[in-house]
């Protein structure tokens, strides 16, 4: 290729924005390699594949001192007609191994291009995740034998894979070695072959060969929780996702938190085995559900990568947990990992690759790895907090600067374990509340009737589809709204005072519960309820401020709610609650399962394996429970929303209550009240 001059055109590639000038004539997927930019290609320039598209952005570009127009691309050729007659090219999009650089141009690379016909579901994510998998799809040509050069049918594969591709020192996986000759000849000599590379420093493997153009790849991105196991079904040709799905985690048969799952494998010989067979049974019906809604075969799954909790980790690798059961709880392994799909029992095609992200401490996983990858509290300047809130909270917190992470025992009270009239979210199940501060009248909100307690026809619906308890995102509001409205007081204590002015305050031996539901099926919040919430509550914020205080802060910028419980709760109820600590309402956010997005990320782009790798080997990790102060923080964050910390965030859009002292037991109502100034 001649050396590009000034007089050379200018091309300027987006998204990227990389830019660079080439001769005229060069192809444009030539001048994008150059640059790196990545342009995805299968059939090696031939114009059969499709997978090359980009566009022509017109216009004066006055910034990058370009003028692009289409008068600057060759016009279409033969091979591009050809294309568009076989397969269709949408309205312009030029495939770019054929169309040549003539002047100027701004090339977008569109992230969309789909060739063949996918169901294409609503994206996960609405980041745009650069590509750059693991593994690649390319097609070559082979020489015939030839009697006088006795090279073998594979090792011409290899020089044709290297002449075409590049590729150098390549290994073969050993399954496909007795299949390639007929693969070659099925195929014509023309084949496909699926090459893996995680790590630029490895050699590259033959992982799949097929005869003709083989025009699609997939990957899965995996989340294996405690409770749920959660999936996307990814092309990695286009990134599109083509199936998402769900199902929940059989190991809950042998128990329903991490901790007696861990005790089961320590009691049963044979529990280890059981649940680890168990968990990736349930991954391959997963992987068959999400097959089915892409209109996918499993066989044609070549990469996959998973995050669990270090729990999970270990019982979906085989490996015995029990060490994580106990101080100092050792992890057998932190660092990422490679199989072999099969190894791990994985049925997808017998060439798959599994990359497992790496934990970054004995209570915080590789799902606390994929979210901060997801999440990047490391690439940013802002003080960010990030919470996954379950039965073990993970919690990370940094900036740019530093990073810090520790894991806090929550325990299910959040999931409605542990409350009298907790249940998991489901038809049925109360999921918002509100309380008249005046009159302590309830209204609420239940999952599966579209009206409000309050609005008429709500009984009618309510008789059909039944109030069976109170899910996680409503036990917070409720508690939240009682402490708003001068039901309980700071610490937490129901005000049997208030028994009086209200037939909602019931008395119960000592205590007193406020009683949300009346009817066939009472629904109660007990002065236990509320406890274990509290409870809960300040395991969570004393993490928090633990990692607060080693990063010498007493605010943070912004707040990620990871998770499926961080969707439904509402910010300004965790701030009340004094879940989390104060910040502007805006700065906190939802981001679902932020693990399995980190997942996604590090399936479609083995650089985001080696960034999140460096990240965690640099993260510190806190033990919360060797921490002496922790406990103090702990009896701080029993109070609502804190007994030192203010809240001046929080105090701008919500009036919290003057404080009062109820002593529990119910025989002081209020006696001894005093202001207290939270701003
Ligand atoms: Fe296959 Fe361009 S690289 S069509």
């Amino acid at each position: 290729m001649t050396e590009a001059s000034q007089k050379d055109p200018l091309v300027l590639f987006m998204p990227s924005g990389k830019r660079g000038r080439f001769p005229v004539g060069t192809t444009v997927i030539e001048a994008a390699r150059q640059l790196g930019v990545y342009v995805e290609s299968v059939c090696g320039g031939r114009a059969t594949c499709g997978r090359c598209q980009i566009e022509v952005q017109e216009g004066n570009f006055a910034k990058h001192g370009i003028t692009s127009s289409n008068d600057h691309i060759s016009p279409i050729g033969a091979k591009e007609e050809r294309y568009d007659r076989v397969r269709g090219l949408p309205e312009g999009r030029r495939l770019s191994c054929s169309a040549t650089i003539e002047g100027d141009l701004v090339i977008d690379v569109p992230q969309d291009t789909v060739v063949n016909a996918q169901v294409v579901r609503k994206a996960a994510t609405d980041r745009v995740i650069e590509r750059n998998a693991a593994v690649q799809l390319c097609y070559v040509e082979v020489d015939q034998p030839d009697m006088h050069k006795p090279l073998g049918d594979l090792d011409r594969l290899k020089v044709m894979l290297e002449k075409d591709w590049g590729w150098k020192d390549l290994l073969i996986a050993p399954h496909l070695i007795p299949q390639v000759q007929s693969i070659l000849r099925k195929g014509e000599w023309g084949v496909t072959a699926a090459i893996h590379r995680d790590m630029d420093s490895s050699r590259p493997f033959i992982v799949g060969l097929w005869p003709g153009l083989k025009n699609e790849a997939y990957g899965i991105a995996c989340d294996i929780g405690s409770t749920t196991i959660a999936m996307h079904l990814v092309s990695l040709l286009s990134g599109r996702i083509v199936g998402s799905s769900g199902t929940s985690n059989p190991q809950i048969r042998f128990g329903e938190d991490l901790m007696s799952r861990v005790s089961y494998v320590m009691m049963n010989p044979d529990g280890r085995e059981a649940m680890t067979k168990a968990v990736r049974e349930a991954v391959n019906g997963l992987i068959g559900k999400v097959c089915e809604e892409g209109g996918v075969d499993r066989h044609d799954i070549l990469d996959s990568v998973f995050v669990a909790n270090p729990i999970m980790h270990h019982l979906f690798l085989g490996i015995d947990p029990t060490e994580l059961g106990q101080a100092p709880f050792a992890l057998a392994v932190s660092g990422a990992l490679q199989y072999w799909a099969h190894e791990l029992d994985i049925d997808v095609n017998r060439g798959a690759r599994c990359y497992m992200l790496p934990c970054i401490a004995g209570h915080v996983g590789a799902d606390a790895a994929g979210a901060t990858l997801s999440e990047g509290p490391y690439r940013q300047d802002k003080m960010m907090l990030l919470v996954d809130v379950g039965t073990n909270a993970e919690i990370v917190l940094g900036n740019s600067a530093r990073v810090v992470a520790a894991s806090s025992p929550t325990g299910p009270a959040f999931e409605g374990a542990e409350i009298s009239c907790g249940q998991r979210a489901a038809p049925g199940a109360i999921e918002r509340v509100r309380i008249d501060p005046v009159t302590l009248e309830p209204k609420y909100h239940v999952i599966g009737i579209e009206k409000w307690s309050d609005e008429e026809g709500f009984e009618e619906d309510a008789a059909k589809v039944g109030v069976t308890g109170i899910c996680g995102s409503a036990i917070i509001e409720v508690v939240a709204e009682m402490y708003l409205s001068g039901i309980i007081s700071e610490d937490g204590v129901v005000d049997g005072a208030m028994a009086e002015k209200s037939h909602r305050i019931i008395q119960n031996g000592r205590t007193f519960s406020y009683l949300l539901r009346d009817g066939e099926q009472k629904i109660t919040v007990t002065q236990n309820d509320i406890r274990a919430i509290q409870l809960a509550k300040a395991a969570l914020y004393a993490g928090i401020k633990l990692l607060m205080e080693k990063q010498g802060v007493d605010r943070v910028d912004t707040i990620r709610f990871a998770g499926a419980f961080g969707s439904f709760i509402d910010p300004k109820y965790a701030m009340v609650l004094g879940l989390i600590p104060d910040c502007e309402l805006a700065e906190v956010k939802a981001v679902g399962n932020a693990a399995g997005t980190g997942a996604l990320m590090a399936l479609l782009n083995r650089d985001h394996r080696r960034e999140i790798e460096a990240t965690v080997k640099n993260i510190e990790k806190i033990e919360t429970a060797l921490e002496p102060h922790f406990q103090q923080l702990f009896i701080d964050a029993m109070a609502l929303p804190n007994k030192v910390d203010p809240f001046p965030e929080l105090a701008k859009v919500v009036t919290l209550p003057e404080r009062k002292v109820i002593v529990a037991g119910g025989d002081e109502g209020g006696g001894r009240r005093r202001r207290r100034d939270r701003g």
